[in-house]
């Protein structure tokens, strides 16, 4: 049995993909399983938190009572979930694959297979994280970064650009890292120190996780 180290605590925690609508049958989307952010939470939910989990789909299961799970699709839809939950938030840690961009115009009927080129026009979607490093009061932040070159520099930067207290980089280079894997390999960036870690079980992952924020509590 765990110890209830984090009895009294909040925990917003977000896993998963987003979809976002071309039209109603397509989307688009990534690799990501919601396995990470579901260890997060199961994790904590064991040391007594109160867990908020936002997913976009995913199949992982929740099984713990201190665990309450928001379901979402888009990218906009976990941006407004978020911040209805932010503010009394202790601990909000980010594992969710938000996409970057969104097709500007979702067309109401299904696209006809017409012309050879296709051409779908993106913007940006709001930064979910960097908007809770700029409201941030007295919450730990804690985001992901997924690279695939220049890992360190970019998590770094990140860091710093989204004012966390913790970063943990994943990085596609590693084998058995990242996601749709079991496993991870993770690599923990704070403004004054980081801490590398050998390929485990995503559930080791998230004890590791949850032992040092457990520290700075
Ligand atoms: O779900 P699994 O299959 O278990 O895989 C886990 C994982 C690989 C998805 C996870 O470990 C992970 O790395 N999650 C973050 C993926 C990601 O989108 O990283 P990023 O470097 O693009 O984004 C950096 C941070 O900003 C992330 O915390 C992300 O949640 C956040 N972000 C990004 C864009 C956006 N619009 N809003 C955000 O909040």
């Amino acid at each position: 049995e765990a110890k209830e180290t984090f009895a009294g605590k909040k925990f917003l925690i977000t896993a998963g993909p987003t979809y976002e609508n071309i039209d109603p049958v397509r989307f688009i989307g990534n690799h990501s399983s919601g396995k990470m952010g579901f260890d997060l939470a199961k994790e904590a939910a064991k040391r007594g938190a109160k867990v908020i989990l936002i997913s976009g789909p995913s199949s992982q299961k929740i099984d713990n009572k201190n665990i309450t799970l928001h379901k979402i699709t888009s990218a906009k839809e976990m941006f407004d979930e978020v911040f209805k939950y932010y503010d009394s938030a202790d601990v909000a840690i980010m594992s969710a694959a938000v996409a970057d961009y969104t097709p500007k115009v979702k067309a109401t009927e299904k696209i006809k297979k017409n012309e050879n080129e296709l051409t779908i026009e993106l913007v940006k979607n709001k930064d979910i994280l960097r908007t809770m490093g700029e409201q941030k009061k007295n919450q730990f932040l804690v985001g992901f970064a997924l690279e695939t070159q220049n890992e360190e520099e970019n998590a770094k930067v990140k860091l710093v650009k989204k004012n966390l207290d913790l970063i943990v980089l994943n990085s596609l280079r590693d084998e058995g890292a990242g996601f749709a894997n079991e496993t991870n390999k993770v690599k923990f960036f704070t403004p004054t120190e980081e801490q590398s870690f050998s390929l485990k079980s995503k559930e080791e992952v998230a004890k590791d996780i949850l032992n040092f924020i457990e520290e700075k509590l």
